[in-house]
């Protein structure tokens, strides 16, 4: 897509952006001018909060327009109330949303100009949240975020990184570009999505898992990661809150998902677990099933022949899941196979306790592991669906599908 076709549709449309009280709400300056490139008229808002970190004289000199601060301001009041303001706009998008302005939003509070403006609107409301990971992940945030998002209210970000107290973790403002996109295409786009995930938690897991054997050596897999981002992709599409709990890999986190990033299978677990409860989890992560007994402190050095590796088993993520009493709604595996794919497939269903298993098979050109293509079969207890070779991003959308089916089957 090239910039102009980005941001075609939003020539003549009047943005209201609403600025939440974080560190992030510098990058809303730069969102405000691209706004305005993009040829829309922009009116700002902005908390008290969001005044600690910009001015409001900053807003104004991008916006062309005065910036309103407070639903107590008479001369603002009369020039343009806020009930005509929050009519005046045909798209709202509040950047930084901080977890404590997504909680008020969530419970309809009308306790400031923002939060009033939001309630106020009919217009679409895009949000891009960024606070401190733990913030994001709290589960307080996680059902504010589930609220608003089955109200139909967009969300872009937060991008997985490094936070300004020092952190790493999902909680970035999405860049005022991706903010840009996710208003004019990709919002329209979304609009003809079903949300039939909505209000729903669901974790993924994806990836390969890395053991380490000393400090520079490791026991991994050539699983891409693709095929979990791309599932959690289409269900955070489909309106779900998506944890992303991903193994080693060189992939971008997908818009609206939560990612976690692990690196040994212990560590996954650990991950997983912590982002329980859920109503579905996904394991589409190639987990080692062996990990060094005892990584050695100090690179090994080659001194015989032959080396044998004193190797133990991996808890079992998935079927550790699988097997908890707490409500998840589905639990679905994968299976990479090489031959035999049905028999293996319903073995590994059974085993494991699985809802739905999904196979593909490994070791043929065009497919598996590293290939953006596959083909796969999902069973479960009494059926079967193949779907047929296509992207992973296509394969990912038709597995949610049978995902929600079998949700109300
Ligand atoms: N899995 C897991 N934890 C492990 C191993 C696997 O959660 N320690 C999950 C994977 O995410 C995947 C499924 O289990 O969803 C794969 O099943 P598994 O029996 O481990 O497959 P393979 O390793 O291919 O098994 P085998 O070597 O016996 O064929």
């Amino acid at each position: 897509m090239s910039g102009s076709d980005k941001t075609r549709d939003l020539a003549g449309q009047r943005v209201l952006v609403c600025v939440g009280g974080g560190i992030a709400a510098y990058k809303a300056l730069e969102l405000v001018r691209r706004l305005r490139d993009a040829g829309a008229e922009v009116q700002v808002a902005m908390t008290a909060g969001a005044q600690q970190f910009v001015t409001p004289l900053s807003f104004q000199a991008l916006s062309g327009q005065p910036t309103r601060t407070t639903l107590w301001d008479g001369a603002a009041e009369q020039a343009m109330g806020h009930i005509e303001l929050a009519r005046w706009a045909d798209r709202v998008v509040i950047a930084p949303a901080t977890a404590d302005l997504m909680a008020r939003l969530a419970h309809g509070l009308a306790d400031d100009l923002v939060a009033t403006l939001c309630l106020a609107t009919t217009a679409p409301i895009l949000i891009a949240p960024a606070m401190n990971h733990r913030m994001w992940q709290h589960p307080a945030t996680r059902a504010n975020l589930a609220t608003l998002r089955e109200r139909g209210i967009q969300v872009v970000g937060p991008n997985d990184g490094p936070l300004a107290e020092g952190e790493s973790g999902p909680g970035r403002l999405a860049e005022p570009e991706e903010i840009v996109a996710a208003l004019s295409g990709a919002t329209l786009r979304a609009a003809t999505v079903p949300q039939d995930l909505a209000g729903l938690n669901v974790v993924v897991s994806a990836g390969p898992t890395y053991e380490d054997l000393d400090p520079v050596r490791y026991l991994g897999n050539r699983s891409s990661g693709k095929m979990g981002f791309a599932v959690a992709a289409s269900a955070a599409r489909r309106g779900a809150s998506v944890t992303l709990i991903a193994g080693p890999v060189q992939l971008a986190t997908p818009t609206g998902v939560a990612r976690v990033d692990v690196r040994s299978a212990a560590q996954m677990h650990r991950a997983v677990f912590a982002a329980l409860p859920a109503d579905i989890y996904i394991g589409a992560a190639a987990v080692a099933d062996y990990t060094p007994r005892e990584p050695a402190a100090n690179k090994i050095k080659k001194s015989s022949e032959s080396l044998a590796l004193d190797l133990v088993r991996t808890p079992d993520i998935l079927a550790e899941v699988a097997a908890q009493t707490q409500a998840l709604k589905l639990v679905v595996g994968f299976a990479a196979e090489t031959n035999n794919v049905a028999e293996y497939a319903r073995r590994k269903l059974e085993a494991k306790r699985l809802d739905m298993i999904v196979a593909n098979r490994v070791g043929i050109a065009d497919g598996g592991f590293e290939s953006d293509q596959n083909a796969m079969t999902a069973y479960w207890k009494d059926g079967e669906r193949s779907f047929a070779s296509a992207p992973k991003t296509q394969l990912a959308d038709e597995l949610i599908d049978l995902i929600v089916e079998r949700l109300n089957a």
